[in-house]
């Protein structure tokens, strides 16, 4: 392995979590900056394929470890998250056993990251509900990249509400009227190239593994929400490439309705190469198809994500860039908000 690659693979893990996550969760927070200097977890990381090289897949195979049985990372895991234990020594330790059986992580490598965070739909609905203002009330929801689908159900899930143990919380930066009227969502659409079935245990297990652990807050509405979707509108789900399958979904959505293509943390697994191709695609689409796009990624991994609102910076480090294209228009930004949905800073265009 070259210093290049361990110097890569070391700001990788530096970056894994933005700095708010980091002093929220000091389990995950301290174990990644550990990582960032130990030569197992560099190797490994040097080593997995360019697409799927995040600190957030080897996080998950541990955690996953974890969560299986009774065995010593499951130990380890569970000191991690119990107060007043001394963090430097679990990690320590949980490094070690790491350098004992490397393939507590390798064996996972072949999967891919595929985090379904619901709290985006908090972010997707005030989108949306702003887009319904403008005219676009009767649409066909297509989740590009849906994993297991969670994000297809913005109109079901609340948002801020203490009655309901589904609700997400979503601290609104800027005042959002979240009473406005949802489009009527008439069909659904996920595109994913591993799409995730809450039917099979295994997949259950990793949707569950690729949360971090010290958000229970977050693994319980997991459960929750898997336990209830079987009981939603289906969706319809195609297996391919985003890139590859959008055109034929379109083909599905009767004239009436339009497409609302979304994208939430998932271009920073296309090549720069893609990212461009499926842009070109997307606004093609915009202009001549009638559809809309919600783009929510980060614009350190997505280089036309870096098209900014310079009279609305972002309020945080380590922000979700949120750009939105209206069914005839060109993107634009349209503000900011947490990876994971916990805040939004919403400007919506003129
Ligand atoms: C990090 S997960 C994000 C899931 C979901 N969008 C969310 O925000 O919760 C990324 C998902 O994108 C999928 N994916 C990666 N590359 C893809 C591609 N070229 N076409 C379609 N799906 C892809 C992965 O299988 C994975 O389920």
């Amino acid at each position: 392995m070259t210093s290049n690659n361990y110097a890569e693979a070391a700001q990788l893990f530096r970056h894994a979590l933005s700095p708010e996550d980091a002093a929220r969760l000091p389990f995950y927070g301290q174990l990644v900056k550990a990582m960032a200097e130990d030569t197992t977890c560099l190797d490994i990381l040097s080593s997995t394929p360019r697409r799927q090289r995040k600190p957030v897949l080897l996080l998950a195979a541990l955690h996953y470890a974890a969560r299986r049985d009774t065995n010593s990372m499951s130990q380890l895991f569970a000191r991690g998250l119990r107060p007043g234990e001394d963090l430097g020594l679990v990690i320590d330790e949980v490094l070690r056993e790491v350098a004992r059986s490397p393939e507590l992580i390798t064996q996972h490598i072949h999967r891919s990251t595929q985090t379904n965070e619901p709290g985006r739909s908090a972010v997707i609905g005030a989108v949306l509900q702003e887009l319904a203002t403008r005219g676009s009330n009767s649409i066909a929801l297509i989740d590009v990249g849906c994993s297991a689908g969670l994000n297809l159900y913005p109109d079901f899930i609340p948002v801020n509400d203490d009655a309901s143990p589904l609700s997400l919380i979503c601290n609104d930066l800027i005042d959002i009227d979240r009473t406005k009227a949802f489009p009527r969502i008439e069909l659904r659409f996920g595109i994913d190239t591993n799409p995730l079935d809450v039917s099979r245990e295994d997949d259950r297990q990793w949707l569950a593994a690729c949360v971090w652990p010290e958000d229970q807050t977050r693994l319980l509405r997991l459960e929750q929400l898997v336990d209830t979707l079987p009981s939603w509108p289906e969706p319809h789900i195609f297996v391919g490439d985003a890139t590859e399958q959008l055109s034929a979904v379109l083909l599905e959505i009767p004239d009436g309705v339009t497409p609302v293509i979304v994208n939430s943390w998932v271009l920073a697994y296309f090549s720069p190469a893609e990212q461009l191709a499926y842009y070109e695609l997307v606004t093609e689409l915009c202009r001549s198809a009638g559809a809309a796009w919600i783009s929510i990624e980060s614009s350190f991994d997505v280089a036309f994500h870096q098209l900014n609102n310079p009279a609305h910076p972002s309020p945080k480090k380590g922000a979700s860039s949120i750009l939105v294209c209206e069914p005839g228009g060109v993107p634009s930004a349209w503000g900011w908000c947490h990876p994971h949905g916990h805040w939004l800073s919403f400007t919506p265009s003129a």
